[in-house]
């Protein structure tokens, strides 16, 4: 057996037999367990780190199993990273946000929001809950609108274009989105990339005909080694990161002029996140990416501009550095400086 954890959550069994905190009562009940509420260990997998008997229980939490089974996988440390991600040169200006306001019903959610966003940039919009970042993102390429009570005025332009009066189809291929959820369709890893490309094109393509688009979007989107033997496999037993990947993958196959990550690594464990901000990293070259991200130190390592929302302001904008090391708004510093979040 090797010698590296991996952490597991388990409920304790205990917790689930009669008079042991979970039956009637949502209080904090202290329970002296009759025996370990589980086996916790490092580097001596037969040596529990508390003595039974000192062992409490408030409430019932989630009992972490540290199982030692597998060998960890190097990632570069973030200030490597980081330096890698530092030269870009902004190209074309592809979306032009001109005072954009959004409402649901009475409440204002985004407060007249003008921002450019250049193809070879990765621009971060940062804020704390509910500050309109979600909301911003889905207008440009229009799917607030899917939201009944929502109202928006303002413009977006695309390389120079009005969105009001483009098919949201051709709009959403030219801006596409991925979600804070993986989300691949109930379909094989093919199909997933392939259903764009089939909704996109009058007559149905058939799969070989399809092939060459797909595999050149899977390997685009860093995912083509690990899949490269199955693409006939259900996408639903990829792992998170993967799903995510594909996600990705089935975003660009139709080449959009924008990318809008809606918080694409909150539910992934450091290493998928970062060969996904590595992917972010590569894709600005071709087109314009735009990430939602609550993880400032991601922000710093994945942006080249960074938009800061308070309440459905835009606070300030500017380059990443300029944002984080000398932001010109006391709201921004006392952000980024994690005095609220
Ligand atoms: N469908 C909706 N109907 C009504 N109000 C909404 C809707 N979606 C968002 N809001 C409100 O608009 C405001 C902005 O929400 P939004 O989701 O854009 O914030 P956010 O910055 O993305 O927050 P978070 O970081 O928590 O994801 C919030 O006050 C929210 O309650
Ligand atoms: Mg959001």
């Amino acid at each position: 057996m090797s010698t590296y954890p991996t952490i597991l959550d388990t409920q304790p069994e205990a917790a689930n037999e009669p008079g042991h905190g979970r039956e009637g009562s949502f209080g904090p009940t202290l329970v002296p367990p009759a025996r370990p509420l589980a086996s916790v260990s490092t580097l001596n997998p037969e040596q529990p780190l508390a003595r039974p008997e000192e062992t409490v229980t408030v409430g019932v939490p989630p009992v972490r199993t540290i199982v030692v089974d597998r060998a960890p996988v190097p990632v570069a440390p973030p200030a490597a990273r980081e330096s890698i991600r530092l030269s870009s040169a902004p190209g074309p200006e592809r979306l032009t946000l001109e005072q954009v306001s959004v409402s649901y019903g009475p409440k204002q959610a985004v407060n007249s929001v003008s921002l450019p966003i250049h193809q070879g940039e990765v621009l971060a919009l940062i804020g704390p809950s509910g500050c309109g970042k979600t909301t911003l993102l889905r207008t440009l390429n229009r799917l607030t609108e899917l939201t009944p009570s929502s109202a928006r005025s303002g413009r977006v332009l695309i390389d120079g274009e009005d969105v009001d009066g483009m098919p949201d189809t051709r709009l959403r291929a030219r801006v596409a989105m991925v979600f804070q959820q993986p989300n691949p369709f109930p379909m094989s890893i093919f199909d997933n990339v392939a259903f764009a490309l089939r909704e996109q094109s009058r007559k149905r393509p058939n799969r070989r005909a399809l092939e060459p688009q797909v595999i050149d979007a899977l390997k685009r989107a860093a995912l083509y080694d690990e899949v490269c033997d199955d693409l006939s496999r259900p996408a639903l037993r990829l792992s998170g990161g993967q799903q995510q990947r594909l996600c990705i993958a089935r975003a660009i196959a139709l080449r959009p002029e924008v990318l809008l990550l809606d918080e694409p690594c909150s539910a992934l464990d450091p290493i998928s996140t970062g060969v996904i901000e590595d992917l972010i990293h590569e894709l600005r070259r071709d087109l314009a990416v735009v990430i939602v991200t609550h993880n400032l130190a991601q922000a710093r390592r994945v942006a080249d501009k960074v938009a800061f929302m308070y309440m459905g302001d835009l606070i300030e904008y500017g380059t990443t550095q300029q944002v984080f090391e000398e932001p010109r708004a006391t709201r921004t510093r006392d952000y980024v400086q994690g005095a609220f979040g």
